[in-house]
C-alpha cells in the first residue's frame, strides 16, 4: 500500500485532496466571478419576469445550490455554451424554499427580500451554510419590517407576508451584507424613497445595485455607507457581467506568499484589494496592475505583521484563514484579529496540526511564525479554512490529505487545476 492509500484511507470525508510540496508559482491564472455577488443576482432575477443572462458566474456547488432553490421556486435555469447563466422567471412563482435547499447554503436567505417585492410573501427556512458561529437573519428581518413587511418564525420558517412596501429610512446596526442586500432588492419597487443607513460597502453590494438599476431601478451610493433607493414601477430581465472574485484574487495571493514566485491573476481588480495588498506589502510581496489584471510576486519568507478583520473597506473575514496561514510562515511573531465572525476559528486547530503555533486570546489570534509546515491529516471545514488548508499544505514538508474538500468546490471554480497550471502539486483522491 502507497502512502498515498494509506493515509486516504485513515480519512473520512465526502471528498479528499493531496497536496504535496508546490512552487515556486509560475504563470497565469483566469480569477473567476465573485461567488457572494452571482448569488445574489440570482436571488434578484425572481424581481422581474423575462429572461437574465449572467456572465462570469464562476460554475462552482453554491452556484449549483442556487439553480436548484430557483427552480423549486419554478424559475428555468440553463448554462449556455458560450458559459453564461441564463435564468428565465415565468409569471408564476412559488414563494417557499425548503429547509432541504437552504441549509446547504446560508445565502438562500437572499430571496426573501426579491419574494416580498414580487410576490408579497415568503416561506424560507432557516438559514444554515458554514459553521462558524451563529449567523443570524435579525436585522434582514428588521429592515424588512421597518418597510412594510411582517414575519413569523413557525417551527423553523420564517413567514413573511407584505401588501405593500412603503419606503423609509432604515438604520442598520451593523453594515450587515446580507441584509443590506435584501434591503436593497425589497425597495426597488416599493412606494417612495428608502435610504439605508450604515450600509454595507463591499463590492459585491455595488454590483448587485448596478446589476438592479440596469434592471430599471434607481439606485444611488451603493458602496458607501448611505444608500438611496427611489421605488419604480416596475424591473426587467437583463443581462450583467459580474465582478472578479476578490476572495478568489486573495486565496492565490497568500499561496503565492507561501511557496514564492511569480503569477499574474487575470481579471483581478485592485481597487478592490488595496487594504489586503497594502498588508501583503508589508509582509513582503510585491502586488501591482498589470494590463488585464494584476501581477504579483513573492521572493522571501514573509514578515509578521498585525492585522484585523473589518467590514468593507476594511479587511475582509473571508481573507483571514488564507491570510493566517500565510503567517504561520512568517519570519516572526504576528497577530491577527477577527472582529465580523465570533466562532471563526476552528481552522486553527486543523493547522497546528501540521506544526503551526497560534494561540488564541479572546478574538486575538498570536501567530508565531515557523519556517516550514509539516504535512498531516487535516479537515476543511468551510470553504476559506479548506482553502487555507490547501496553502498550508503546499508549504508544508511531506504530504498533507484534506478530507471534506468538497467545501472547497462551494467556493472556488476547478480550484486544483487552475492552481497546478501555476505550479502546485495538489491531487484529488478517489473515494474508494
Ligand atoms: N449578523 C447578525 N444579524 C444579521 C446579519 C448579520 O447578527 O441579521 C452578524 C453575523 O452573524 C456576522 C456579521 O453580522 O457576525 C456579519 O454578517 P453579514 O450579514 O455582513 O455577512 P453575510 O451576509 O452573512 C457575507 C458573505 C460571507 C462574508 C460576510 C462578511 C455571502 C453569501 N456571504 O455573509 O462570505 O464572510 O458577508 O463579509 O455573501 C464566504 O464567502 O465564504 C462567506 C462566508
Amino acid at each position: 500500500m502507497t502512502r498515498e492509500t494509506i493515509l486516504s484511507s485513515i480519512i473520512e470525508g465526502v471528498s479528499r485532496l493531496l497536496v504535496r510540496p508546490s512552487g515556486p508559482l509560475t504563470g497565469a491564472v483566469q480569477i473567476q466571478g465573485a461567488k457572494n455577488s452571482a448569488l445574489k443576482l440570482m436571488a434578484a432575477c425572481l424581481l422581474a419576469e423575462g429572461r437574465y443572462v449572467l456572465r462570469n458566474v464562476p460554475r462552482i456547488s453554491d452556484v449549483d445550490h442556487m439553480c436548484d432553490l430557483l427552480e423549486a421556486m419554478g424559475l428555468s435555469t440553463r448554462w449556455r455554451e458560450d458559459g453564461a447563466l441564463e435564468i428565465i422567471r415565468g409569471h408564476d412563482v412559488i414563494p417557499a424554499a425548503p429547509y432541504e435547499l437552504v441549509e446547504r447554503m446560508r445565502a438562500s436567505s437572499a430571496v426573501i427580500g426579491p419574494l416580498l417585492a414580487s410576490v408579497g410573501r415568503a416561506s424560507v427556512a432557516m438559514p444554515g451554510g458554514d459553521n462558524f458561529g451563529s449567523r443570524p437573519i435579525d436585522m434582514h428581518l428588521q429592515g424588512l419590517e421597518e418597510i412594510g413587511a411582517s414575519f413569523e418564525v413557525d417551527r423553523g420558517v420564517i413567514r413573511g407576508k407584505a401588501s405593500q412596501l412603503i419606503g423609509t429610512d432604515v438604520v442598520l446596526d451593523y453594515p450587515s451584507v446580507g441584509a443590506t442586500e435584501n434591503l436593497l432588492m425589497a425597495a426597488s419597487t416599493a412606494k417612495g424613497v428608502t435610504v439605508i443607513h450604515n450600509a454595507a460597502r463591499e463590492p459585491e453590494i455595488a454590483d448587485l445595485a448596478a446589476f438592479l438599476n440596469r434592471m430599471g431601478a434607481r439606485i444611488i451610493g451603493a458602496g458607501g455607507p448611505t444608500i438611496s433607493i427611489e421605488g419604480v414601477e416596475e424591473l426587467r430581465a437583463v443581462e450583467h457581467s459580474v465582478i472578479p472574485d476578490r476572495i478568489e484574487v486573495a486565496t492565490f495571493l497568500c499561496a503565492l506568499g507561501v511557496v514564492g514566485g511569480e503569477i499574474s491573476l487575470v481579471g483581478a481588480r485592485l481597487d478592490h484589494i488595496e487594504l489586503l495588498v497594502e498588508k501583503l506589502g508589508m509582509m513582503g510581496l510585491r502586488v501591482s496592475p498589470e494590463r488585464g489584471g494584476i501581477w504579483a510576486m513573492a521572493k522571501e519568507r514573509p514578515k509578521p505583521v498585525d492585522i484585523a478583520t473589518l467590514p468593507y473597506p476594511g479587511l475582509a473575514t473571508d481573507y483571514l484563514p488564507m491570510i493566517v496561514t500565510l503567517l504561520c510562515f512568517a519570519d516572526g511573531t504576528s497577530y491577527a484579529t477577527e472582529n465580523v465572525f465570533a466562532g471563526r476559528f476552528r481552522y486553527l486547530a486543523e493547522l497546528e496540526r501540521m506544526g503551526a503555533t497560534v494561540r488564541i486570546e479572546d478574538h486575538h489570534m498570536v501567530i508565531d511564525g515557523v519556517p516550514r509546515l509539516t504535512g498531516a491529516p487535516v479537515k476543511a471545514l468551510d470553504i476559506r479554512a479548506g482553502a487555507a488548508m490547501v496553502i498550508a499544505g503546499m508549504g508544508a514538508e511531506g504530504e498533507t490529505v484534506i478530507a471534506d474538500s468538497q467545501h472547497v468546490d462551494r467556493g472556488y471554480e476547478n480550484f486544483e487545476d487552475r492552481l497546478r497550471s501555476i505550479g502546485a502539486d495538489i491531487t484529488e483522491l478517489d473515494d474508494e
